[in-house]
């Protein structure tokens, strides 16, 4: 039988039937080589080719695992986001723009992590004398760290053979390269297979494994999106440049929750954790001024307070002006329509801005009544009250329903101190009202519109 081939392009990955010069799919030139299609191995009676024996199913419930062991990396922030600590033998990539601190991070934890776990980091970025200046000024000063300044896959692999390093940092995978590929460094190509070769040895020596992936928007680099299904965890380490603050989220983890942040801050020492951001989030916020109203949402498994501000101002333009940032643009825009049918403010005919302050970014329905609030405050021009929080989400007939987890919420407003929280009418089960807060019950947002902006 004559052996079908196919073509694929060595930069994206992308297969044709047939051969072309220009990849449909990415658009690179001489991109495309003839790839033969992969025979079926024939069926060997359970044992491999090389002689080894074949793997059979084993039965669930007798599974044993208690070497899916966890460590923690020293930052309770970091253990959070991965779901109570690293898990041995993971793969874990931390994606983030340049700059964000991928890589201080990344280093310090070398610095925290408890036990005697070796580690081996491997940077295609810095010199091993660069490192060594920022471990010193980062504080690193624990015994078996090793570094090694490679970019290439064959050395790096040799050298965690030789070493048998427990964890396994890898700064950047854009940086890794194959020799025996042709593509360049960073191409999709590359990365997926300097990906594929670490997910062997977390998976087969038990190594964990911890990648940098740089994400940049002109997608010239390969981002760290192709490998997403690689990998056991994605991380992204977000936050404003100018901002010293950073927010670690999970976008994927396949041993725990994906809803959990960790909040940081750049200091010149390096990263801190930030123990209170609520606390942190708050600073800074304008006492008495209208268009700010706070409210507590829940990231993960903590209540966080977030201060919600909003801009209203009559429009020149026949299609008004709207942003909307931290707050998802549809859910703005439908706020902004209820609450011009149902709240009877005229804000059709006007720009509207809304932001939430902190570069946090909620999609808890919990923020709707502040959301609503701070819109009715800046259009009024009239503040809402300063020790005020609102929780409510907000129904299309400008009714307010009950939020998730009130008692939670309920504490934390308390705790920062406010002495005042809007809530929608209906609660279902017991309220837990914490000492000093006082509660305003309310049914639509007309209600409370009129007792809170006055
Ligand atoms: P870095 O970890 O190099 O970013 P990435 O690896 O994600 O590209 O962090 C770089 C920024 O962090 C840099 O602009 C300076 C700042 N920084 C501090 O403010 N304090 C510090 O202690 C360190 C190490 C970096
Ligand atoms: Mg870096």
């Amino acid at each position: 039988m004559k052996s079908k081939t196919t073509f694929f392009c060595t930069d994206c990955g992308n297969e044709t039937p047939k051969w072309t010069g220009q990849c449909a799919v990415c658009g690179s030139w001489n991109t495309i080589v003839e790839q033969p299609e992969v025979k079926v191995r024939p069926k060997t009676g359970g044992s491999r080719p090389g002689g080894t024996p074949g793997k059979t199913p084993r039965e669930l419930q007798q599974l044993d695992i208690s070497d899916e062991m966890r460590f923690t990396t020293g930052f309770v922030e970091l253990d959070r986001v991965l779901g109570g600590g690293a898990v041995a033998g993971s793969l874990v990539l931390v994606g983030g723009s340049p700059g964000i601190g991928k890589s201080t991070l990344l280093l310090q934890i070398c610095g925290l992590i408890e036990g005697s776990l070796k580690i081996l980091y491997v940077s295609g970025e810095e010199s091993e004398r660069q490192i060594k200046m920022r471990a010193e000024r980062l504080g690193v000063t624990r015994g078996d760290v090793f570094v090694l300044a490679e970019t290439d896959m064959a050395e790096v692999l040799s050298a965690t053979e030789e070493l048998k390093p427990d964890i396994l940092i890898i700064d950047s995978i854009q940086t890794l390269y194959n020799p025996d590929m042709s593509s360049s460094p960073g191409s999709v190509a590359q990365v997926k297979d300097c990906t594929a070769s670490l997910m062997r040895l977390s998976k087969g020596v038990g190594t964990t494994v911890f990648l940098v992936g740089h994400v940049n928007k002109e997608g010239a680099i390969a981002g760290p999106k192709v490998l997403e299904h690689m990998v056991d965890c994605v991380l992204s380490f977000e936050g404003e440049r100018m901002s010293s603050y950073r927010i670690l989220r999970s976008a994927k983890n396949r041993f725990g929750s994906t809803n959990e942040i960790g909040v940081f801050e750049m200091l010149g020492t390096g990263l801190g954790q930030v123990m209170n951001p609520s606390e942190m989030l708050l600073t800074g916020r304008p006492i008495g001024a209208p268009g700010t109203c706070v409210t507590c949402v829940i990231e993960g498994t903590r209540p966080i307070l977030a201060e919600i501000q909003a801009l209203v101002s009559p429009s020149s333009l026949s299609m008004p002006r709207r942003n909307s940032n931290g707050v998802e643009y549809s859910r703005a825009m439908m706020l902004l329509a209820v609450l011009q049918q149902r709240g009877g403010l005229r804000v059709g005919g006007c720009d509207a801005y809304i932001n939430v302050i902190g570069g946090l970014s909620i999609d808890d329905p919990g923020a709707d009544l502040a959301t609503v609030l701070a819109l009715a405050s800046a259009y009024k021009d009239k503040p809402v009250r300063d020790d005020l929080a609102a929780i409510g989400e907000v129904g299309l007939s400008g009714e307010l329903r009950q939020v998730s987890q009130v008692n939670q919420r309920l504490a934390e407003i308390a705790r920062m101190g406010f002495s005042t929280c809007v809530l929608p009418h209906m609660v279902s089960g017991g309220l837990q009202i914490p000492q000093g807060l006082g509660l305003i019950h309310v049914k639509t947002i007309t209600e409370a519109i009129t007792r809170c902006c006055v």
